[in-house]
């Protein structure tokens, strides 16, 4: 079986591309290693998965029409495709904002319309975020609440994806599921996440930046567990009963809500150093509390998270210390 998966150099992508060839399934991986954060840390996830038999990587610009659809036509025989490549991070979409539209809106599309080259094509699956919940009151959040008020340009180009895909389900069949992220972290993690941020500087003895003065929570997934829901939820592609289109949205979260200042002490033990902080207002775009409700994936795919953040962080801060040689 060969399988598709778009930004194979990036956090999560690696993972996945790991376990589909742990699986035995042969993986295109595509990314543009552009410089968002260290491509030195990209090329080395791409270099650990060449390594490895079945593994073929095509550096290209998913929002590259031309260049997609030549890939297509490369690979004839793709049954599933893992689509990871964006422009994440709710910050910078203030800094940068048509990079977002570029990667997440056009590059989405570029990739359904290539996609429809593939006539053995069985599932694709596109990660989408937590951040399409905007400012949501209701705990948890569940895939059945309205998510029409973004609160950041990044969470509109999910929100937009989510609706591009569904409207390709509707007009040409496509079977695809959109999996909305909560805060996925682990080893090979990006720099730009709070938790990376937070090893770097207790190390440096610089101070953390705490938003909200610490008065937020996350829900945390462990990056094994996210990607032990992407493998399940690609393996069952969603029925095509005829009236609705075939398309499926999930939250793929830790169904545990935990306080930041929780999450900062488990770092600290793990370092076995004190942190410094420096309390600061809320960042335009961000949210101050996430929680998935993950019934849907719990009874569709058996999708179950194992992994406590007692366990999953000083594993992070395992890998950060080889890696990094800190
Ligand atoms: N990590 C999280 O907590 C989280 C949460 C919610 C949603 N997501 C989503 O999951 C997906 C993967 O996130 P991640 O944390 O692995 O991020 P990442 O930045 O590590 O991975 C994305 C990869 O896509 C590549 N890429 C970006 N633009 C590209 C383009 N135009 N063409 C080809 N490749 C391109 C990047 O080089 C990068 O390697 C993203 O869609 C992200 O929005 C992640």
């Amino acid at each position: 079986m060969t399988i598709l998966v778009t930004g194979a150099a990036g956090f999560i992508g690696y993972h996945t591309s790991l376990a589909l060839l742990d699986r035995g399934q042969r993986v295109i991986g595509v990314d543009d290693l552009n410089d968002y954060y260290d491509v030195s840390l990209k090329q080395a996830r791409r270099d650990r998965l060449t390594a490895r038999g079945d593994f073929v990587f095509e550096l290209l610009d998913i929002a590259d029409r031309q260049a997609m659809e030549a890939l297509i036509d490369r690979y004839r025989d793709i049954t599933r495709v893992v689509h990871l490549a964006a422009q994440a991070g709710v910050r910078y979409s203030l800094v940068n904002p048509h990079i977002y539209t570029r990667t997440n809106i056009d590059g989405h599309l570029v990739l359904l319309e290539a996609c429809r080259r593939l006539e053995r094509l069985e599932h694709l699956v596109y990660a989408s975020s937590s951040a399409v919940y905007g400012a949501n009151a209701k705990l948890p959040f569940s895939v059945a609440d309205r998510v029409d008020a973004p609160l950041s340009l990044y969470a509109a180009t999910k929100k937009s994806m989510e609706m591009i895909s569904h409207s390709y389900g509707h007009l040409y069949r496509m079977a695809q599921t959109g999996l909305r992220f909560f805060t996925v972290y682990g080893p090979w993690g990006r720099p730009d996440m709070a938790a990376v941020i937070f090893i770097r500087n207790i190390l440096a003895g610089k101070p953390i930046p705490v938003f909200n003065k610490g008065d937020m929570r996350r829900d945390f997934t462990y990056i094994d567990d996210a990607v032990a829901g992407i493998l399940g939820c690609l393996d069952r592609p969603p029925a095509d009963a005829g009236e609705e289109p075939p398309c499926k949205l999930y939250n793929i979260g830790n169904h545990r809500s935990v306080s930041l200042m929780d999450y900062i002490g488990l770092i600290e033990t793990a370092l076995g150093k004190k942190a410094e902080m420096e309390l600061m207002p809320m960042q335009p775009g961000d949210v101050k509390e996430t929680f998935a409700d993950i019934a849907d994936a719990r009874r569709d795919f058996g999708f179950e998270p194992k992994t406590t953040i007692e366990e999953g962080i000083p594993r992070l801060v395992a890998w950060y210390r080889d890696f990094y040689g800190d």
